[in-house]
């Protein structure tokens, strides 16, 4: 099955699919050439014993992925799921394909399609040798929750992922997602132009009962939506003309954020500064074009959410 599809910088495609039985002996090829080309650590790493019929094995129990460019292999993972606990096993790129972003195109893979299966959380050991593979996984969202005297265990946790067929959809997910804010929230949506992401903010704008209309704010930048009745405005922001926080900082958002929800499409790494709390929205199409349907992967950060279950919102 396809799972991702990218233009590498060098302008070669790359596909991300999942692996069968019969793609374990490429496997074993791709762990051990990168994990032979690290440094030897003592004990060895788990990945130079594996065999054909060991990772045939672990496809079977759970899956794997395979990255190609022209058809051949040039990266793998295992994966395991127990209960929505995934884990991530033998993360190889071979060694004459790195530094291309191929591992992080198979990470955020992975990532999706554990979230659109249901997963909450996912694990990942790192080698305490290897101080920037546990930096890596730290880009990606992972953080060290415990480890042993060779290896440091690594979790994120999944977003919630909601489906909306149609624009209507995408607008009553927004209501429903509007129920859960509070004054002084703060959500980063992303996707692409046209993914959804001003339709979603017209059915938070509806639900949270502010004066309208909600459009793109794209020629200015913020506009303020006052409540009408009780609740708390909604602040809307374009940050896609922005290069950095200090350009939204001079939007002010600052003096309007404790009695506001505050929303920024395209603020994906520009809008963090807003606090370290924060609705993460992310709104993609898949790989079928003629197909309308929209995933909202939708990811809570911080304690104000901790106990706030986002799948009541996906239904
Ligand atoms: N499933 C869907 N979800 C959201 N929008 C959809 C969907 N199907 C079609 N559309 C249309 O796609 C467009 C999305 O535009 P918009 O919300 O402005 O995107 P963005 O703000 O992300 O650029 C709208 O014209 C909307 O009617
Ligand atoms: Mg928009």
């Amino acid at each position: 099955m396809l799972i991702a599809e990218a233009v590498l910088a060098d302008g070669r495609t790359i596909r991300v699919r999942t692996a069968d039985a019969a793609d374990a002996a490429e496997i074993v090829r791709l762990v051990r050439s990168a994990f032979g080309h690290r440094p030897p650590v003592d004990p060895p790493a788990a990945g130079l014993s594996d065999t054909v019929a060991s990772v045939r094995d672990r496809l079977i129990d759970g899956f794997g992925l395979i990255a190609e460019v022209a058809g051949a292999p040039v990266a793998s993972m295992l994966v395991e799921v127990r209960e929505g606990a995934a884990r991530l096993t033998r993360v190889s790129v071979d060694p004459t394909a790195q530094r291309l972003g191929i591992a992080t195109l198979l990470v955020n893979a992975v990532l999706d399609l554990l979230a659109l299966r249901g997963a909450t959380t996912v694990d990942v050991e790192a080698r305490v040798e290897f101080g920037y593979i546990a930096a890596w996984w730290g880009r990606h969202g992972f953080v060290p929750v415990g480890g042993g005297a060779h290896t440091l265990l690594l979790r994120r946790a999944l977003p919630v992922v909601a489906e909306a067929a149609t624009a209507d959809e995408m607008q009553a997910l927004g209501r429903r997602l509007a129920g859960l804010l509070v004054a002084g929230d703060v959500i980063i949506a992303s996707g692409d132009l046209g993914a959804g992401k001003t339709t979603l903010t017209q059915g938070i704008g509806a639900g949270l009962n502010v004066g309208g209309p909600v459009i793109s704010p794209t020629f200015v930048l913020s506009r303020v939506h006052p409540p009408l009745a009780e609740g708390p405005a909604l602040v809307h922001v374009d940050a896609y003309r922005l290069g950095s926080f200090g350009e939204l900082e001079d939007l002010d958002l600052e003096a309007s954020l404790a009695e506001s929800v505050t929303l920024v499409e395209w603020g994906a790494g520009i809008a963090e500064g807003l606090g370290p709390e924060r609705l993460e929205i992310d709104i993609r199409r898949g790989l079928d074009p003629e197909d309308e349907t929209r995933l909202v992967f939708l990811t809570a950060l911080g304690p104000r959410w901790a106990g706030i279950d986002l799948n009541e919102v996906t239904r």
